[in-house]
């Protein structure tokens, strides 16, 4: 028989529901996992700016801003307002023999933000599906004749198969097949990508069609120095290399720049885009090249379609992409991030000064900063053993993740902050606010923090550790 739940039939369900519906039909291992933190055992009404608000009661604010996605804050009212005005007027979504109005539109913005000469976009949905569609430019714009591309160590690019290869990092742990000929070089270190570059000179020419990097990190909080992308530059100008800039995570306003490669003068061939370019309601990436890339790549008619995907700029992802570029311009998100910065950081940096046992390092733009815990745990690992699983607390890994997790953990269950961690070399506690979150919310923030430092480091991790481990809630579902 056929089932399908109503809108108001899933209002109804019960946390347990939705478990059951994910053990049975989603998948069971993310219950498990997700269930190590309170929210994936409770349930969202709705979400607002800076806050989500509970079934239960509890508004949360939300330091993750979705993962990137919601620069914007949550349901910003003039997006939600622009797709339902494009519903009510029945504008067509996609057919391809129509050339799209919103499309051209949302081009010519994105290359209106750009600078020089970038300004040929494609429109796609995912940002693995951006990166992709960047790295392709770049192999078509030398017709296939050089076949290396280099990717950084410590890099995040997203998991189909070409960008699950070129990511570096061990979020990506397992090997699948990917595209051939990746180098490796060392993030921000010219002398690791010059090396690379200089032994696949073929005579004289390079070998090498793209160099990608996210030039800052995000996963890891880290970012490429000024010296460092300038020198990029000038080896990608010297070889004619494509230089594709990842700003995936930290694109529109993110850092306090529209896009982050924007702090420095550095022009990249290439950038991909996505997160909060849908501010948090479309599924909207992209990828925007120079004119010449572009022409090389796929500036002759019978080449034109050779890359192409069914939901390529769909009507109302571009309606809502051209408001919510609207909306970081005339709400000064940009500034806003900037301010964030100047507030939060100087007060991490004074936390780390008066915490060194908790804090080894502060980093960080805009509204992407990030706290590296110290993650000595071998005092308590004696009262750990009857909770952890045999094994895991050899792994280094995972005694970041414990640490950073405790804190977590308790930021949440203690003052309804919720924040995240980067899985990456290291595993910082990522603090990356809505653009909506106010200076209330960033000094509750830091009051909380203070809380959570002041509190016995070992008995924060046992709690964390009790409550993932203990069972009782496990043993229930
Ligand atoms: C820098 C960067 N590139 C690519 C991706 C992949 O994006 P998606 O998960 O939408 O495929 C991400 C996702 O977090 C990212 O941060």
């Amino acid at each position: 028989m056929i089932k399908t739940y109503s809108l108001d039939e899933i209002d109804e369900m019960s946390v347990n529901d939705v478990h059951d519906l994910y053990k049975s039909y989603v998948n069971q291992g993310q219950v498990n996992l997700l269930s190590s933190f309170s929210p994936a055992r409770l349930l969202v009404d709705y979400s607002e700016g800076q806050y989500i608000y509970l079934k239960n009661g509890t508004i949360v604010s939300d330091f993750t801003a979705g993962i990137g996605v919601l620069n914007h804050g949550h349901n910003h009212p003039r997006v939600l307002k622009v797709r339902t005005e494009f519903q009510e007027k029945k504008r067509m979504e996609v057919h391809k023999n129509f050339l799209s109005p919103y499309l051209a539109a949302l081009a010519h913005s994105v290359s209106s933000i750009m600078p020089e000469d970038l300004c040929m976009s494609y429109f796609c949905n995912s940002g693995a599906e951006a990166v992709e569609g960047a790295v392709k430019l770049a192999y078509k714009a030398f017709d296939g004749k050089r076949k290396r591309i280099a990717a950084a160590d410590i890099s995040f690019h997203g998991k189909l198969l070409g960008t699950a290869g070129l990511t570096g990092s061990k979020e990506v742990y397992f090997q699948w097949p990917t595209i051939p000929n990746i180098d490796r070089f060392v993030y921000n270190d010219f002398e690791s990508i010059k090396n690379i570059i200089q032994e696949a000179l073929v005579d004289g020419e390079s070998d090498h069609y793209a160099i990608l990097i996210e030039p800052m990190n995000a996963s890891n909080v880290t970012e490429c120095s000024e010296r460092f992308l300038i020198q990029l530059r000038e080896l990608c100008d010297k070889h004619k290399i494509a230089l594709i800039f990842d700003e995936v995570y930290t694109g529109w306003a993110k850092t306090g720049a529209w896009f982050y490669f924007m702090h420095h003068s550095v022009v990249p061939d290439i950038v991909s885009m996505s997160k909060s370019f849908g501010a948090g309601k479309s599924s909207i990436s992209g990828f925007v090249a120079t004119k010449h890339m572009f022409n090389l790549a796929y500036g002759k008619d019978i080449d034109s379609i050779l890359h192409s995907t069914t939901y390529n700029g769909f009507g109302e992802e571009c309606a809502t992409a051209l408001e919510s570029i609207k909306v970081i311009h005339e709400e000064k998100l940009v500034t806003r991030a900037q301010e964030i910065e100047d507030y939060l950081l100087p007060e991490l940096e004074s936390l780390r000064d008066k915490n060194p046992n908790w804090i080894s390092d502060v980093r960080g733009r805009g509204a992407l900063l990030g706290l590296v815990l110290d993650s000595d745990i071998n005092p308590i690992l004696d009262r750990l053993v009857d909770l952890v699983p045999v094994g895991v607390l050899a792994d280094e890994g995972f005694r970041k993740k414990l640490v950073v997790s405790s804190l977590i953990h308790y930021l949440y269950e203690e003052h309804s902050i919720l924040t995240y961690f980067g899985s990456n070399v290291d595993v910082p506690l990522i603090i990356a606010p809505t653009l909506k979150a106010s200076s209330d919310d960033c000094i509750k923030l830091i009051r909380s923090l203070e809380d959570a430092f002041s509190r016995n480091k070992l008995s924060l991790i046992y709690e964390f550790a009790r409550f993932k481990f203990g069972n009782e809630y496990l043993n229930d579902k």
